[in-house]
Parts: C-alpha cells; sequence; structure tokens
C-alpha cells in the first residue's frame, strides 16, 4: 500500500495555515513531479493528485503550492483543479465510491444502485458519510459498459453489480473488510490511491486479471475465426495471433471481487 511520506521531522511550509499537511517532503516530490517534464507545469495534474493524497482534497494552501512551484498563479491552478471532476473541494473520506450512471449503466441499473446506496448511506450525491469512510457520487461513462451497471472504488472497477452487491461493498468497506476489484488491485484508501495517481506507484500496478472476459471476448472470436486485421495503405494483413494482448483463453476466471457478483458466464457474447 502507499504510505504518507511526511516524516516526524518533516517541516510545515509556508503554505501551511494550522491544518494543511503541505510539508517541505510534499514541496520536495511537487518539484520531482515537475522535473519529469521538459515544461514543468505539463505536471500540474500529478502535482494536484499529490495535494490531494495529503490533504483528503484541493485545499487553498495545495493551490498556493502548486502555483510556487510552477510558476504559475493560484488563479490559472485553480481554473484547472475546478475543470476537471477528479479534484475535490470537499473532503473526500476513506474511500470514494462511484455509481456509473450514463446511459448504458442507468438503463442496465445504475440509477437503481445509486438511489439505493443514497438511502442505505442516508448521503446525497458528492457527500460523505457520518463515519468519513465514504463518499458517494454518480459518475458518467467509464468506458467499461461491456459490465454495465459498473461501480468504482477509487477508480478500481466493480463489474455487474446490483443494489444488493453495492450496499455489501460499501458495508465492506466501512467494516475494513478486505475489497478486491474484479479487474484490478485490492482497494486501499483514496489518499493512498491519490498518491499513485500523482505517480508514486505502490508496486501493485499488475494485481488482479488484465483483462476480463467480456472485454476479450471480440478477439476471442477472431482468433476462433482466423479473422484478419485490415493492413495499411498496400500494407498487408496482420494474423489475427499477432495481435499484442492476453489470450481470452489464458485469462483466469474473473475473481469475485467482495459485493461483486461476477457473473460473467450469463453474458451472451456470440
Ligand atoms: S455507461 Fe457506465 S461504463 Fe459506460
Amino acid at each position: 500500500m502507499a504510505e504518507n511520506h511526511a516524516t516526524a521531522t518533516d517541516k510545515p511550509v509556508p503554505y501551511s495555515t494550522g491544518d494543511s499537511n503541505i510539508t517541505e517532503t510534499t514541496i520536495a516530490e511537487m518539484r520531482e513531479l515537475a522535473a519529469r517534464y521538459p515544461e514543468g507545469r505539463s505536471a500540474l495534474l500529478p502535482m494536484l493528485h499529490l495535494v490531494q493524497s495529503v490533504e483528503g482534497r484541493v485545499t487553498p494552501e495545495g493551490i498556493e503550492a502548486c502555483a510556487d512551484v510552477l510558476g504559475l498563479t493560484g488563479a490559472e491552478v485553480s481554473a484547472v483543479a475546478t475543470f476537471y471532476t477528479m479534484y475535490k473541494r470537499r473532503p473526500v473520506g476513506d474511500y470514494h465510491v462511484g455509481v456509473c450512471t450514463n446511459t448504458l449503466c442507468a438503463v442496465m441499473g445504475g440509477d437503481l444502485i445509486f438511489d439505493r446506496l443514497k438511502q442505505h448511506l442516508d448521503v446525497g450525491n458528492d457527500e460523505t458519510t457520518e463515519d468519513g469512510k465514504i463518499t458517494l457520487e454518480h459518475l458518467e461513462c467509464n468506458a467499461a459498459c461491456d459490465y454495465a451497471p459498473v461501480m468504482m472504488v477509487n477508480w478500481e472497477f466493480f463489474d455487474d453489480m446490483t443494489p444488493e452487491s453495492a450496499t455489501q461493498l460499501v458495508d465492506d468497506l466501512r467494516e475494513g473488510t478486505e475489497v478486491k476489484s474484479p479487474r484490478g488491485a485490492t482497494i486501499c484508501t483514496w489518499r493512498e490511491a491519490e498518491r499513485v495517481l500523482a505517480g508514486f506507484p505502490d508496486g501493485r500496478a499488475d494485481e488482479g486479471p488484465t483483462g476480463g472476459k467480456a472485454t476479450l471476448a471480440g478477439l476471442r472470436l477472431a482468433r476462433e475465426r482466423n479473422w484478419t486485421a485490415p493492413g495499411g495503405r498496400g500494407g498487408s494483413r496482420a494474423p489475427i495471433d499477432s495481435v499484442p494482448g492476453p489470450r481470452p483463453e489464458d485469462q483466469p476466471g474473473r475473481e469475485s471481487g467482495t459485493g461483486s457478483p461476477a457473473t460473467p458466464d450469463s453474458r451472451k457474447e456470440d
């Protein structure tokens, strides 16, 4: 799991106003991120994730720190932080739980799941439970429509959800039961996940299957029927076996993450 990299001797910096967790280590890591790009300002997005990993949201102090490190104005940093929905101005709980309510997920049960969770957790959209554990938010298409309705916890997928499996999932998270994404890693806290998104890997990127059965169905059919991929202008047609990626038959069965019904075998693929 990712760690909070602040140390006992870490000093607060001028951006700290009492409640802020931004320290010299945070500033050093911001500079490290900026140095990864030819233009330092390209690091603003990961830097904002780093702010969220230490502050639990994008705070005014975090905005000021990013602006100082990158030579931008606070207004410029704020403009970016308020444009993207992954940056939160209000504190997020230990786990960010998203329910896709875009068209396909909505008709497959996403709206029902979201309503059930609002009732079960006694929160509205973008609100956090009283115990500070869960922040609930409805999300738009997560590019996982083949597993509709989908949910995400700290941006890890949970597929083929139902109101029942969704309530079990949030109950498990609140109780501290280990939860695994059926197509990703064991769930850590939102702040730990934000540190990974900032560009400080926790070494768990390869946890879980790399692809699910529904996603790989087309590739399986193409291989079975010896279809070829179209070549470029004047080019040859590549045999489908040369297409990179995991072979569907080599994929282990999708793991049943806690709270996920994982019923891929019931899907029609042909
Ligand atoms: S509509 Fe939900 S993932 Fe696409």
